[in-house]
């Protein structure tokens, strides 16, 4: 089986994120037949149409690294119940041109984290309807609200709860297997 690459998009630029620690610890953990890399996304200017013309060259650098992944996983706050301005900007700038989205087809998995008990379930369900839009295939199941983000990780940034590592172990998997049932997605 090919390994598939997968983009990983943080929803938060803090440097002690716990998004972000999350998406590291996912990186570290991933099944053999993915290999995830994190994708900067706090250097996109903010999409304005008018600029599509004749586009940033970080827009055009994104747009074009999306389009050679297999997938796509978000891991992601929740700011005021919903999507952070950062990731939904990432989102508009790789949606556009219209008709010329890089986003279209490729199976994605949404992951929230927050240390509240809800764990980002606002943003989590904000973002699934964009990606309906976007024509993205997301997994149903596992869903992944990860809550009490403040008390999963050890001093390396490693889940250091053995239930929480063996969820994501399981919601990795399921991953894996979703995204073997979209073989064409890296190549749109
Ligand atoms: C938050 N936070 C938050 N948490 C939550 O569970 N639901 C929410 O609606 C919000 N709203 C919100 C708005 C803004 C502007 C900020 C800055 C924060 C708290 C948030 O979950 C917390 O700061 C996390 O630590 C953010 O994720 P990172 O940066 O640790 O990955």
């Amino acid at each position: 089986m090919a390994t598939k690459q997968i983009g990983v998009l943080v929803g938060s630029l803090r440097k002690e994120s716990f998004n972000r620690k999350m998406a590291e610890a996912l990186t570290r953990m991933q099944p053999g037949s993915l290999n995830l890399e994190i994708v900067a996304i706090g250097q996109l200017p903010m999409y304005n149409q008018d600029l599509d013309e004749n586009p940033p060259k970080e827009w055009v650098e994104f747009r074009e690294r999306i389009r050679g992944f297999d997938g796509i996983l978000f891991v992601t706050p929740e700011y005021n119940r919903s999507v952070p301005a950062v990731l939904k900007n990432a989102i508009d700038v790789g949606s556009r041109p219209y008709g010329k989205s890089v986003w279209n087809g490729k199976p994605a998995a949404v992951m929230s984290v927050s240390p509240s008990a809800l764990g980002g379930f606002g943003s989590n369900h904000h973002l699934r309807q964009s990606l309906v839009f976007l024509n993205m295939p997301v997994m149903q199941q596992p869903e992944a609200y990860v809550g009490g983000a403040d008390k999963i990780f050890g001093e390396r940034g490693e889940i250091s709860v053995d239930k929480t590592r063996e969820f994501l172990q399981g919601f990795m998997k399921g991953y894996a297997s979703w995204v073997e049932r979209f073989p064409e997605a890296g190549t749109r």
